[in-house]
Order: structure tokens, then C-alpha cells, then sequence
């Protein structure tokens, strides 16, 4: 009898600080409780969610995390892979269904294998989208979706700027923006005009040449993916009903927050997706699949890495200038 696997490959990171805690290493297997799914991982996402775990900042984001290091060491969010086996109180999902989610702060999603409760994020991944497009859907698209539909109520025709549209976010909020009717400005260096012109942007405007906070226009959304501009720098481009909506919290855009809710028709807003209930995230994910479908949505993947070289997968993500997305594609 063939003797069944009980280690897997997985990243550990034992102490928050750079990528110098980064090692690769032979775990023990998760076994599935009642509730649980095991899935044999394809692919899995590095994102920025990763660099807040790496780092341990911002230090309010330790309350959840991990105080002095990261609760669950093994990082990443989303995946893609095939479930090889279920607990006995699973009944949504059996042994061989493709799946596809994202763990959100229990991380744990570099490795081999996941176990995954069925009340958590995990779907049936749809024919047309590969492992590696999959595990991307629970960042930038899920998180733009939020942003755009759920916070700042986007309509057809409004005019929307997304500053950032060649990241993980951008990238999906400029196609879901076009998706929703709207007039979309992108946001981004010069190099990157060609690809965001390809996702449907009606505008651009490159950041080394021209501050768009000096723009002419005015809009009605303001989407600053990665909350390099403010609310008062924005508020003059902004429609008199307009919202800065941006997913990067820091003091500034908590004042803005607090202060634009008090008083004027313009706000700042902000939210974190991942404190949403899963049964929720999971809606985002239905109405994602079928933008996917019909708009023909793309999925950007700067690079892919085995998982041997996870921790310079994390290194380049750390840096600030990924296009797009990043995945690890294991067991293949
Ligand atoms: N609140 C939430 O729910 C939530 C959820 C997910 C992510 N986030 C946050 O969202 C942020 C964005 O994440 P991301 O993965 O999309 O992107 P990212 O890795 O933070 O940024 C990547 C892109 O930003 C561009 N960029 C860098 N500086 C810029 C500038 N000054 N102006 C315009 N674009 C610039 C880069 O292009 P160049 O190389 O050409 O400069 C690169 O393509 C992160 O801070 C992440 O933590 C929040």
C-alpha cells in the first residue's frame, strides 16, 4: 500500500520585519475537521495583504494578525486548487470539485494544501478562468467591486478616476468601472499607459508627468487604489456630490473621514473588505463571475514563481510596483 503524504511544502514566516523571516518548509498536512475542506492548491496570490503580515504594520493591524507574530505563519490569501477531501458535515462541496476563495486574515494560502471551513470563502471556479486568473479574483476585483458598486454606488455614466490602474486593484477597477457604464480617467506611469488603455480606460493620465489632482475635469468618483493622493487634494476635482474613496487607511483619511460625515455633500471614505462576512464576499464573488463573462474581464499576472522562490515572489510585491498580479502555482 502506497504510504499516504503527510508533510507539504509551504512559506513560513516567523517574526514580523522584512522578507528576512521567510523560509520554505515541510509542514505537517491539515487534516479536515467536521467542517472542514482540504484543497490541493494550484495557485496562490502574493499581495499586498502579504506585505501588512510580513511587516506587521501598519501596528493596529497586530490586533488581528498577531501581536508580536503572525498568528497564522504561512502567508497569502487567495487560491485556486482541487478538493481532495471534506469533513463529514460538508455538504456543498466533495472530493474533486475544482474551487477557488480566498482565506482573508487566516492567511495560510502559499502551500500545498489549505483547510478551509465551508462557511468561508471558497466557490466553484467557473470553466473559463485558469488556476492562476482564479486566485487572483479575492484582491484587487473583490476589493474594487466593494469599493465601487457597494461604497461609492457607481452609475452609467458618472465619470470615475482610478489613480494606481496598474495594480492588483486598478487594473480590476478600471474594467469593473467601464463594466458599470461609466467614463474611466486611469492613473499611472507612463509605461504602464499602453495596458491600461487596453483595459478600456477612456482617459489617462501618467503620474511622472502630470499631477491629475491638477486636472481640469471634475468626477464623480475618485478611486485612489493606492492611497498616494488625498481627499484634500482631490476635493477640487471632485463633483459636488463626488466621494474619495480609497482602501489605504491612515490618519489623514480618517479625519477626512470623520469630517466629510458631518458636514458638505463630498466624502472620504474607506473600508476593509476583509472584515465583511464571507457570505457576503461570496455575493461579491457571484457578481464578479458574471462581469468576468460578460465584459470579457482580464485578469493581469505580472509573474508567476514556484513556490521554492516564494520569497522573492514577496520581496518584488513588497516593492510597490507590480503590474497587476502576482502568483505562486504549486503542485504541478
Ligand atoms: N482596504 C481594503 O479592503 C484593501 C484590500 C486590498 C488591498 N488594499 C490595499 O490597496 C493598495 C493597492 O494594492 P495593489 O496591489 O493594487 O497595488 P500596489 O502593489 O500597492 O501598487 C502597484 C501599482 O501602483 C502603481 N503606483 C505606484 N506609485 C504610484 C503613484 N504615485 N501613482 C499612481 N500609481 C502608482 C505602480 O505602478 P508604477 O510601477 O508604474 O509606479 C504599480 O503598478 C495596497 O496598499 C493594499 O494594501 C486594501
Amino acid at each position: 500500500m502506497k504510504a499516504q503524504n503527510t508533510t507539504m511544502k509551504a512559506v513560513h514566516v516567523n517574526g514580523y520585519g522584512s522578507t528576512e523571516h521567510i523560509s520554505i518548509k515541510q509542514l505537517k498536512k491539515p487534516i479536515a475537521k467536521d467542517n472542514e475542506i482540504i484543497i490541493k492548491n494550484f495557485a496562490a496570490t502574493v499581495t499586498r495583504a502579504d506585505t501588512m503580515m510580513l511587516s506587521g504594520k501598519p501596528y493596529f493591524a497586530r490586533l488581528i494578525i498577531g501581536l508580536r507574530r503572525p498568528k497564522h505563519p504561512i502567508p497569502g490569501t487567495g487560491y485556486s486548487g482541487v478538493i481532495e477531501s471534506v469533513g463529514k458535515n460538508v455538504s456543498l462541496f466533495n472530493v474533486g470539485d475544482l474551487v477557488f476563495g480566498e482565506t482573508i486574515f487566516n492567511f495560510s494560502a502559499n502551500a500545498e494544501y489549505i483547510a478551509i471551513k465551508e462557511s468561508e470563502v471558497i466557490l466553484h471556479k467557473p470553466g473559463f478562468l485558469t488556476d492562476d486568473e482564479a486566485a487572483t479574483v479575492g484582491d484587487g476585483p473583490v476589493t474594487s467591486y466593494n469599493f465601487l458598486k457597494l461604497i461609492g454606488n457607481i452609475k452609467p455614466g458618472q465619470k470615475v478616476l482610478i489613480n494606481g490602474a496598474s495594480g492588483a486593484l486598478g487594473t480590476a477597477a478600471v474594467q469593473i468601472a467601464k463594466s458599470f457604464g461609466a467614463e474611466v480617467t486611469g492613473v499611472c506611469s507612463s509605461k504602464n499607459i499602453p495596458l491600461v488603455k487596453n483595459l478600456g480606460a477612456d482617459h489617462v493620465i501618467p503620474y511622472d508627468i502630470k499631477s491629475f489632482e491638477k486636472s481640469d475635469e471634475d468626477y464623480d468618483l475618485i478611486f485612489d487604489t493606492v492611497g498616494k493622493s488625498s481627499y484634500s487634494l482631490c476635493k477640487s476635482i471632485l463633483k459636488t456630490n463626488g466621494q474619495y474613496l480609497s482602501p489605504v487607511l491612515n490618519g489623514r483619511l480618517l479625519f477626512d473621514m470623520f469630517w466629510t460625515r458631518l458636514a458638505g455633500k463630498k466624502k472620504a471614505k474607506f473600508a476593509a473588505t476583509g472584515t465583511k462576512k464571507p457570505k457576503d464576499i461570496n455575493h461579491i464573488y457571484q457578481q464578479l463571475i458574471k462581469i468576468y463573462e460578460q465584459f470579457e474581464m482580464k485578469t493581469i499576472i505580472d509573474k508567476t514563481y514556484p513556490i521554492e522562490e516564494a520569497k522573492s515572489a514577496h520581496e518584488y510585491v513588497n516593492k510597490g510596483h507590480k503590474v497587476g498580479n502576482i502568483v505562486i502555482q504549486l503542485n504541478r
